[in-house]
């Protein structure tokens, strides 16, 4: 068919915007409750604000084009390099730490697969100015906030969480060199989805010996704070680099929040700027792409706008949310909730209803009429389709009498109000 919305682009029909809105105002008022401000910029930007650190996977996948004055142009495909941007330029008058959020909507040329899509809506709560885990802590509450809000508890999801640092310090303890942290790091992050054998072999290509390739497995495996702690007691400052994770699960403990909470050395996320606690929330079951995910990345700001600041975020997006939400049977109502529908019984009567109707609007009550004069059967069909709550007929002799009928659209009753008393009727 002709005019069909590109692959991976959305249609938002009435009901799903209302799923759409839901999530939004879900968003902002928890959001709203931490404390954060919210923000936006541009969703076109100077293609190499992604090149220079957003690292290979989303470089890849970015709309691009030359526009009119021969720039070099992206789609948005993620706003944490925008907001170090706008920081950046401002970080002398900023108060410090810095609590923003945003919502805007991302664009990634992605392969085709359930939870993703070309387009989406990305909650981004982004602390900067805080070096300390008190702000990891934070953040990572903020997220789970954001699901209890929509009614998940830790039995339907898991936030997992890791720390780049810890990942570094134990590779570079069990033998790797500096150079051989990139291919580690992307055998952890894949070794949940990827064969070992395959992932040797990348391993092997990078450089990495049989021994130390056999240390990258073991770490991966590693679950639970006990046993991070352990592995990294046995290499040179593991206590060190252990201490802001343990720190922030402590925090986390205290906010009531530890049964969400794993510790999963498995996470290293994607994107190459992160340089400390990264996480990523998922569906208990794990059936779904994460719904979150960010972390610590205390060089992006100096590199992108010379200010160095630490900071950190997450994202999390509205597509597997909407997904868990519909599964869940969570489907808010579309219709515009009318409050009441006027009816002119004669043609004489549509000049009174118009007027009505403009009082009533006037003074915030949400009213409909039919735009076309038709009998009064058909008007009251028309008011039961948009789900109004009343009816207000008028007719010559109601005018005459000062009145209006109100039918009550779910019980059928009909009550004859005085015209200067339906505001208070229809409120009733
Ligand atoms: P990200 O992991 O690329 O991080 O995306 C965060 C979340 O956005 C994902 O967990 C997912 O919910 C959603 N998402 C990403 N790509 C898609 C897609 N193609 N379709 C549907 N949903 C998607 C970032 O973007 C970081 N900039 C987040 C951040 C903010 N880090 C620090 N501050």
């Amino acid at each position: 068919m002709q005019g069909k919305a590109l692959p991976g682009f959305r249609d938002f029909y009435p009901d799903e915007l209302a799923l759409r809105n839901h999530i939004f105002a879900t968003w902002r008022g928890v959001a709203a409750r931490y404390g954060f401000e919210e923000y936006d910029g541009p969703p076109l930007e100077p293609l190499e604000l992604y090149t220079q650190k957003s690292g290979e996977e989303i470089v890849g996948q970015l709309y691009t084009f030359r526009d009119k004055g021969d720039r070099e142009i992206a789609l948005r495909p993620e706003m944490t390099p925008t907001l170090a941007r706008m920081v950046g330029t401002r970080a002398q008058a900023l108060k410090k730490p810095i609590r923003w959020f945003s919502i805007p909507q991302l664009f990634r040329y992605e392969r085709q697969q359930r939870g993703r899509l070309r387009e989406h809506f990305q909650l981004n709560m982004d602390i900067i100015g805080e070096a300390g885990p008190a702000a990891d802590a934070e953040l990572l509450a903020a997220a789970i906030d954001v699901l209890r809000a929509f009614g998940f508890g830790p039995g339907e999801v898991r936030a997992r969480i890791s720390d780049r640092q810890v990942l570094r310090t134990l590779l570079l303890g069990r033998g790797l060199t500096a150079a051989q942290l990139p291919a580690a790091f992307a055998a952890i992050d894949r070794s949940e989805r990827v064969p070992k054998d395959v992932l040797a072999e990348g391993l092997r290509e990078a450089g990495v010996g049989s021994r130390e390739t056999d240390a990258v497995f073991e770490i991966a495996e590693l679950r639970g704070l006990e046993a991070v702690t352990a592995a990294l007691a046995k290499v040179r400052g593991g206590a060190e680099a252990g201490e802001p994770l343990a720190e922030a699960c402590r925090l986390l403990d205290a906010m009531g929040l530890a049964g969400f909470v794993e510790i999963d050395l498995t996470i290293v996320r994607g994107l190459a700027y992160y340089t400390g606690i990264v996480f990523e929330l998922f569906d208990a079951g794990k059936s779904l792409r994460a719904i979150c995910g960010g972390g610590r990345y205390d060089g992006l700001l100096k590199a992108l706008s010379g200010v160095d600041l630490p900071a950190l975020g997450f994202g999390m997006g509205d597509v597997v949310l909407g997904e868990l939400l519909k599964e869940r049977g969570f489907a808010p109502a579309a219709s515009a909730r009318l409050d009441a529908f006027l009816v002119a019984v004669s043609g004489e009567d549509v000049a009174p209803v118009l007027r009505l109707a403009h009082e009533l609007r006037d003074r915030g009550v949400a009213v409909e009429y039919g735009l076309r004069h038709s009998a009064i059967r058909k008007q009251l069909e028309l008011a039961v389709a948009r789900g109004a709550r009343l009816a207000v007929i008028i007719g010559p002799d109601e005018r005459k009498a000062g009145i209006a009928v109100v039918r009550d659209l779910g019980t059928g009753t009909e009550r004859k109000v005085a015209v200067d008393a339906l505001m208070h009727e229809i409120r009733r």
